[in-house]
């Protein structure tokens, strides 16, 4: 599969609404969002690598948010935001490259990345985080989902590819114990993860270390972290999907 039919929407979608790992995720994400929003008053949010507008639905509806921007370098999906979100006043989206557009952005009062700290290549994502905490304002939150691999030492190594395709073989383990007729089309796009991964193309994946202390290396203090899959056991390294939440110091 060429990394254009990858990335289109509609496999895009097919794919994330197939993955009781990532739905899992998902649920963590707007839940935990929605609960940071509570306490927030007239808020100005962005969802970072916001894709198809997935990570933005759950929470975009929220009476306390007086802007959402999505923001995202693939074209097709910020047109398939523009036509999801259409009716939603207050939910605008940017085509650009996160990077470039953070340099310049400030004082947001929340920002949230689902599945969009692992989209940066391995050698920016300290850059990546050191931005995310220069456009909040003091104290206030970033918002995370994250597919988090069992420890590495370095990236495109054997040790990570070993994590990230025992990582993608519980994903689709679970995606066929659920779905035990799933359709062919769509074991190919999860496995087609690990192709790019291995690629060093489209997906980065991190483990808890690095992340952890991207952030705080960047000035994000942990404030708190929930696993949302898989639930009653635990994968080896305690890989799995997780939301956390960092506040800026
Ligand atoms: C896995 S998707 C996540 C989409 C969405 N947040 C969700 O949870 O469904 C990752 C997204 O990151 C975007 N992306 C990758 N690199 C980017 C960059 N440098 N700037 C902006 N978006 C980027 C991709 O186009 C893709 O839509």
């Amino acid at each position: 599969m060429d990394v254009f039919t990858y990335l289109e929407p509609d496999n895009y979608e097919m794919e994330e609404w197939s993955r009781p790992d990532e739905m899992g995720m998902f649920q963590g994400f707007w839940m935990h969002a929605q609960a940071e929003l509570d306490s927030l008053r007239k808020a100005r949010i962005a969802d970072l690598c916001c894709g198809t507008g997935m990570s933005l639905l759950g929470m975009a509806s929220h009476p306390n948010i007086a802007s959402a921007v999505g923001v995202d370098i693939e074209e097709r999906n910020i047109a398939f935001c523009r036509s999801r979100f259409q009716t939603y006043s207050k939910v605008s989206f940017v085509l650009a490259d996160v990077l470039k557009w953070l340099a310049t952005e400030k004082d947001y009062d929340l920002l949230t990345l689902s599945s969009a700290f692992h989209h940066i290549d391995h050698p920016r994502q300290q850059h990546f985080a050191d931005l995310i905490c220069g456009a909040l304002k003091p104290g206030a939150k970033a918002i995370f989902a994250e597919n988090i691999v069992a420890p590495f030492e370095k990236a495109l190594t054997p040790g990570y590819m070993k994590s990230v395709t025992a990582f993608y073989d519980a994903v689709h383990d679970a995606a066929v114990q659920s779905r035990p007729n799933i359709p062919n089309r769509i074991k190919k796009l999860i496995k087609e993860n690990v192709t790019l991964a291995e690629r060093g193309e489209v997906e980065f994946k991190v483990c808890r270390p690095h992340f952890v202390k991207n952030m705080e290396n960047a000035g994000m203090k942990l404030l708190y972290e929930d696993k949302c899959w898989p639930m009653g056991r635990t994968l080896p390294g305690n890989a799995g999907n997780f939301v956390f939440v960092f506040e800026k110091l």
